[in-house]
């Protein structure tokens, strides 16, 4: 007998239907699985074959054709052993048809029977929201797919209970969202700006990045606390969108990094990778395309910590991800987009003993040294760094300092309000912040009077800055002046921006 189960697949963040056919017939009892299916898939045989025995079915001793179609589609991974199953026990009548019609089926299956997580629930309930159709998930993965309010998730857990279920034995509640599922994992941080003693220079540059999605870099001795400054950016970046959330969590899902019965994530990602990862891992691709580090840092924040540790040849493949807000991975059947719009945050030392502006301790390096290290960090990478600052070792009188400086929220609020009218300025421009601002929108935006304009002219003449820090000077300067509610930048604004820019002052070398 012939059955036709549906189900789906992940192509990058997006889903597609998939039907799976499943024909017995008389002969020899074997399995063949055809539709491009790759090694999981085809493993996936001897799974189903032990979760049917083991859940009290009967396996059926004949030959199995089985088909996932459109065949154009690589399949990828163990989601289709649920369906595989269930077609299998519908085509050999231990499941009526006329039961399982509406429904879509995912689950990896173990050999007990048990239904184990899949990736990508939420960008497969998303696929299926005209459908009219009620899918059938794993308990794990119900919660983050039910956020689609349109469509039925059944949460399951065993195959037997599933079986029961459509056989009309037993019932299974669908699972529908709640508010209290949204509001129980609100924007949530351990970590607050208070916890930074001194360094006002440092948390004023972070609070204009954050206002005006600036990338950051922070030079300074080990232990001055960049990495403590870094891992608190995100918390004074205003509250996630409902379709930033979503955008963030379908990338997660499809990484399958969505905690079990995890819902939407509301908190701003923070990625750190380490300086030994590779080109791909940081942005995405691989003979099974992933999304990268860029793309899971998408809507927060990319911390590189000890930026010339990294390998040049990562630091070169993150240009166009900076540059462009999403990554490409082309394949021979399929071309995958993984946005990555996230802010990007890099620290490291000034020398490599690290101690090359430090007061008190002395630097052993030699020039030479000093060059190649700062060398490594190449010039196309720091052009899409807006914000450079210096981070001084704390003084033991900030540090035993019992006051503590100002909250995250504080900071927050007023980072919100310029962001709000970037939103404002950009409504007819294809961008939403000062970063993003063009040639052309900057020459529109950012006008200078006199006096601000012979300020840059001096640091451009006196000061060594070169030509590609000028707009970079004017973006930053606009963001200051956001900050302050003010239309019209001035010197002020100009002169705090120009201090910004220490590692065009070859200040290092
Ligand atoms: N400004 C500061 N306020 C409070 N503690 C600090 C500060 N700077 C450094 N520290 C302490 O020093 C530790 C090391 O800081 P870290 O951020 O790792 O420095 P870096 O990344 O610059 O080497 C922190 O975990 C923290 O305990
Ligand atoms: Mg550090």
């Amino acid at each position: 007998m012939l059955s036709k189960i549906l189900s789906a697949a992940t192509i990058g963040i997006e889903a597609k239907p998939i039907e799976i056919e499943v024909d017995i017939t008389r002969g020899l009892p074997n399995v063949i699985i055809v539709g491009l299916p790759d090694t999981a898939i085809r493993e996936s045989r001897d799974r189903v074959k032990s979760a049917i025995k083991n859940s009290q079915f009967e396996y059926p001793a004949e030959k199995i054709t089985i088909n996932l179609a459109p065949c154009d589609i690589k399949k990828e991974g163990s989601c289709f052993d649920l369906p595989i199953a269930i077609g299998i026990l519908t085509a050999s009548g231990q499941i009526d048809f006329n039961n399982i019609k509406d429904f879509v089926f995912l689950g990896e299956l173990a050999l007990n029977g048990r239904i184990r997580p899949i990736k990508g629930a939420l960008p497969i309930a998303i696929s299926l929201k005209n459908s009219h159709k009620k899918l059938i998930l794993p308990e794990e993965n119900a919660r983050e797919a039910s956020i689609v309010e349109s469509v039925q998730i059944y949460p399951v857990n065993t195959l037997s209970n599933l079986c029961n279920f459509l056989n009309g034995l037993n019932k299974i509640e669908p699972l529908f969202f709640t508010k209290e599922m949204f509001t129980e994992n609100r924007q949530n941080y351990d970590l607050d700006f208070s916890d930074v003693k001194g360094q006002f220079l440092a948390k004023r540059a972070m609070e204009i990045a954050a206002a005006g999605n600036h990338n950051i870099i922070m030079i300074g001795p080990p232990g001055s606390g960049k990495t403590m400054l870094a891992k608190r950016l995100p918390t004074i970046i205003p509250e996630m969108t409902i379709e930033e959330s979503l955008e963030t969590t379908k990338i997660h899902s499809v990484s399958g990094l969505i905690p079990a019965k995890g819902s939407i994530i509301r908190t701003r990602p923070f990625r750190t990778p380490h300086h030994t990862a590779s080109d791909v891992s940081l942005v995405g691709g691989g003979t099974i395309p992933k999304p990268g580090e860029v793309s899971l840092a998408h809507n927060g924040v990319l911390f590189l910590d000890e930026l010339p540790e990294f390998h040049r040849n990562v630091l070169e493949a993150l240009r166009q991800p900076l540059e462009d807000g999403y990554v490409i991975v082309s394949r021979i059947n399929s071309i995958i987009k993984y946005p990555s719009q996230f802010m990007f945050v890099c620290a490291m030392n000034p020398c490599p003993c690290g101690y090359l502006t430090d007061a008190k301790k002395e630097c052993h390096c030699t020039p030479n040294q000093i060059q190649k290290y700062m060398s490594k960090v190449s010039g196309p990478l720091l052009d899409r760094i807006d914000i450079h600052i210096e981070v001084p070792s704390v003084k033991y009188k900030d540090l035993s300092d019992e006051t503590s400086g100002e909250k995250s929220e504080i900071i927050r609020e007023r980072v919100k309000i310029a962001r709000d009218i970037q939103l404002k300025r950009f409504k007819e421009d294809r961008v939403f912040s000062n970063a993003q601002m063009s040639y052309r929108m900057v020459r529109k935006y950012c006008k200078l009077d006199q006096v601000s304009m012979d300020l840059l002219k001096m640091a451009l003449t006196e000061l060594g800055f070169t030509a590609r820090c000028y707009d970079k000077i004017l973006r930053v300067s606009r963001t200051i002046a956001d900050l302050e509610g003010k239309e019209n930048i001035t010197s002020d604004h100009v002169s705090e921006a120009i201090q910004y820019r220490s590692l065009d002052r070859n200040m290092w070398m």
